[in-house]
C-alpha cells in the first residue's frame, strides 16, 4: 500500500496549476486522486476528467470537480496504475475493468504517467490474465475467437453475476501465460469484431513510469 501511495504522490507532484488531469482507476490511482484532492484543498487549480464512475465518485468526495469532456480541448496529464509492466514499459491494464475509458484518456493525454508498486514488474507480460472488453452481443462467439489466439478466456463475474463495465460491456479475462510479442497480439486483438478495447497498452503511450518500492524508494 505504501509503495503504491508513494508512486502516486510522486506523479501528483508533476501536476501544476491550470492543468487538465485525467484520473485513472484502481487502488494506486485512488492514491493519486486523494493526493490531488489535498492539493485542491490547498489551492491547486485543476480541471479533471475520470476514467470510471468509481474514480469520479472518489474525486468528488476528495473535493475535485469533474469537468465535462465537451468543455475540454486537451488533457495535460493522466495518472493511472497497471496490472503488469514489462521491461520495455508495455502494460497490462484493466484489472478493475475500466480499460476502455482508461485507454481513451491515455491516448488523448499529452502525458500518460503510470504508477505502480514493484510487484507489478514482470520480465514478460501474461501471467496476469489480459482483460479484454467485449460487446455483450454474441459474446460466446467473441470468446471463441479470443481462445483461438492461444489463451484460456472466460467472462469475468462479480458476486455471481457477469461483470458489466461502465460502458455496459463485458470483460473477457484472457490467460495467455506468456505474451511473447505484445505488438503482434495487440494487432490481432484490434482486428477482432466484438472487441471494444483491449488491456494491452504498448510502450509508446507511456510518457513516464513511476515505481514505488517496499523499502520506500521511488524510481521515476
Ligand atoms: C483498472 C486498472 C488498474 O490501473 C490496474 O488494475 C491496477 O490496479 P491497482 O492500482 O489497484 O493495483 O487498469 O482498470
Amino acid at each position: 500500500m505504501e509503495a503504491k501511495r508513494a508512486a502516486a504522490e510522486r506523479a501528483v507532484s508533476y501536476v501544476t496549476d491550470g492543468m487538465v488531469v485525467g484520473l485513472g482507476t484502481g487502488s494506486t490511482a485512488n492514491w493519486a486522486i486523494r493526493a490531488l484532492g489535498e492539493g485542491v484543498k490547498a489551492g491547486l487549480r485543476i480541471k479533471a476528467v475520470a476514467s470510471s464512475v468509481a474514480s469520479e465518485q472518489l474525486a468528488l468526495e476528495a473535493g475535485i470537480a469533474i469537468t465535462d469532456f465537451s468543455a475540454l480541448s486537451r488533457i495535460d496529464v493522466t495518472i493511472d496504475g497497471a496490472d503488469e509492466v514489462d521491461p520495455e514499459a508495455n502494460l497490462i491494464k484493466g484489472g478493475s475493468g475500466a480499460l476502455l475509458r482508461e485507454k481513451i484518456l491515455a491516448y488523448n493525454s499529452r502525458q500518460f504517467i503510470v504508477v505502480v508498486d514493484e510487484a507489478k514488474l514482470v520480465d514478460t507480460l501474461g501471467k496476469f490474465p489480459l482483460p479484454v472488453e467485449i460487446a455483450p452481443f454474441a459474446a460466446a462467439l467473441t470468446l471463441r475467437q479470443l481462445q483461438r489466439l492461444g489463451c484460456q478466456a472466460s467472462i469475468r463475474h462479480q458476486g455471481g453475476e457477469r461483470f458489466v463495465t461502465d460502458n455496459a460491456n463485458l470483460v473477457a479475462d484472457c490467460s495467455f501465460g506468456i505474451i511473447a510479442s505484445p505488438g503482434k497480439l495487440y494487432e490481432q486483438l484490434a482486428l477482432l469484431p466484438g472487441v471494444m478495447e483491449q488491456g494491452l497498452f504498448l510502450q509508446p503511450m507511456v510518457s513516464r513510469l513511476i515505481i514505488g518500492y517496499l523499502d520506500g524508494r521511488v524510481e521515476d
